[in-house]
């Protein structure tokens, strides 16, 4: 969809956004997302008009001094279209400002995530299990 990028906006979601959350989690991940159970996290919603188009959910308390990237997930019509990356930036500036670094998982051989992390400025980090941990490294 040409254009549509400068007309998505990320903001901080409100609890009319979470039945919409929950539905592009599930139709992404195949789990119900259950936003106000997440009462510690930050959740960043991507509207365009009145459609929410995607979503991001961070956490500051499962890895000391981070915010952790929890969910990310862009409804599948709206993909490709520089939405997952705005989200990021977003969160990416909200971490800065509270001086506690950005980071990802991702599973190894994950090559579609991986591509996109690192397209946005994500760098390989540590390894982690049977998983990468990944930080921003613009
Ligand atoms: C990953 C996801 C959030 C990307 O959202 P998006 O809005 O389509 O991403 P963007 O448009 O900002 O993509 C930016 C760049 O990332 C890369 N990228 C994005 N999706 C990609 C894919 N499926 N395969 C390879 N590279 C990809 C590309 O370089 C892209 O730039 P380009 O379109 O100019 O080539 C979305 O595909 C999604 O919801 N996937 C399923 C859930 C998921 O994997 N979540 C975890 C993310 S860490």
């Amino acid at each position: 969809m040409e254009g549509l990028e400068a007309a998505v906006e990320v903001r901080l979601a409100e609890p009319a956004d979470y039945a919409a959350i929950s539905r592009i989690g599930k139709l992404v991940f195949r789990y119900e997302t259950d936003v106000k159970r997440l009462q510690d996290a930050c959740v960043l919603v991507a509207t365009y008009g009145k459609i929410v188009a995607g979503f991001a959910i961070a956490s500051d308390i499962l890895v000391e001094g981070h915010t952790v990237i929890m969910s990310l997930a862009v409804h599948c019509e709206f993909r490709r279209c520089g939405i997952g990356t705005q989200l990021l930036e977003t969160l990416q500036a909200t971490a800065v400002l509270d001086q506690r670094p950005l980071i990802a998982m991702a599973a190894l051989g994950d090559s579609r995530r991986m591509d996109f992390l690192q397209s946005v400025g994500f760098r390989v980090y540590q390894p982690k299990g049977d998983g990468l941990v990944l930080t921003w490294g613009k």
